[in-house]
């Protein structure tokens, strides 16, 4: 397959991690470790087809509710990752961005996640995207109260306000919403992740839990959207 014209934007919910853990008889925090593994074979995989945009969702809004120790696992693990991994992203062209309520995160991850962007904010491969205190309810949110305060000092009028508006005013307005969403796990929802983003993305759901999904896994992916027949509302051409 030729993502290069099919696919430009891939949003992935990795879930299942806790699952895997408890099925390998390990803690929780083991499955998140495992993760590592799947992030850099869905990065490679994506990179070798041409994707423009991976956005990962790494942590959401309602995640901070978990017990603290693993709300404070998983923010070491994002410090560690981004660590281990600048050289060799840097070095693949990589750039890192993220969305999300991105100040809620502890300084020493923020840090090393704001280092990691900048550095690589010239890079023209694929874009990483970590969703981090993401929530796409909050992301329609913060977008209305900025909108909002434009209407209320009289920088725009409510009348105008339109769909364009409300893109123009998301996390990360340059970025194409997703052609499609994948969730690992066997759960078939969207747990609040890119609402607006994702109103005509194809949906992909499989079984397989996110520390054991390969590049196959994603190819397989790939493989079922080329079959799907995008109309956006219209009607078929052919
Ligand atoms: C879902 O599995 C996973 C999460 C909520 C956290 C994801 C975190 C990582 C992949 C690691 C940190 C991120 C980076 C970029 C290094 P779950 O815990 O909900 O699994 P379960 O549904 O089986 O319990």
């Amino acid at each position: 397959m030729n993502a290069e014209s099919l696919l430009t934007h891939v949003g992935i919910i990795m879930d299942g991690n806790g699952r895997w853990a408890r099925s390998h008889s390990l803690k929780r925090i083991e499955g998140h470790k495992a993760a590592e593994k799947s992030i850099h074979e869905a990065v490679e995989f994506c990179g070798e087809m041409g994707v423009k945009y991976l956005t990962l969702y790494a942590f959401s809004t309602e995640n901070w509710k978990r017990p603290r120790a693993e709300v404070s696992f998983i923010m070491t693990l994002l410090k560690s990752f981004i660590k281990r991994n600048i050289e060799s992203l840097d070095g693949n062209s990589v750039r890192i961005r993220a969305t999300g309520r991105l100040d809620d995160l502890p300084s020493g991850p923020l840090n090393a996640l704001r280092n990691a962007m900048e550095r690589t904010r010239n890079n023209d491969g694929l874009n990483l995207i970590l969703a981090l205190s993401y929530g796409g309810r909050a992301e329609i949110t913060d977008a209305m109260r900025q909108i909002a305060h434009d209407i209320e000092t009289g920088l725009v009028k409510a009348s105008a306000i339109t769909e364009e508006t409300i893109a123009a005013h998301l996390y990360l307005p340059d970025v194409p919403d997703p052609d499609i969403v994948i969730r690992t796990s066997g759960e078939q929802r969207l747990s609040n992740f890119l609402l607006w983003e994702s109103a005509y993305s194809e949906l992909y759901f499989t079984d397989v839990l996110w520390p054991d999904f390969r590049k196959r896994h994603l190819e397989e992916a790939f493989e079922a959207y080329r079959t799907r027949r995008r109309r956006f509302g219209d009607i078929d051409s052919d």
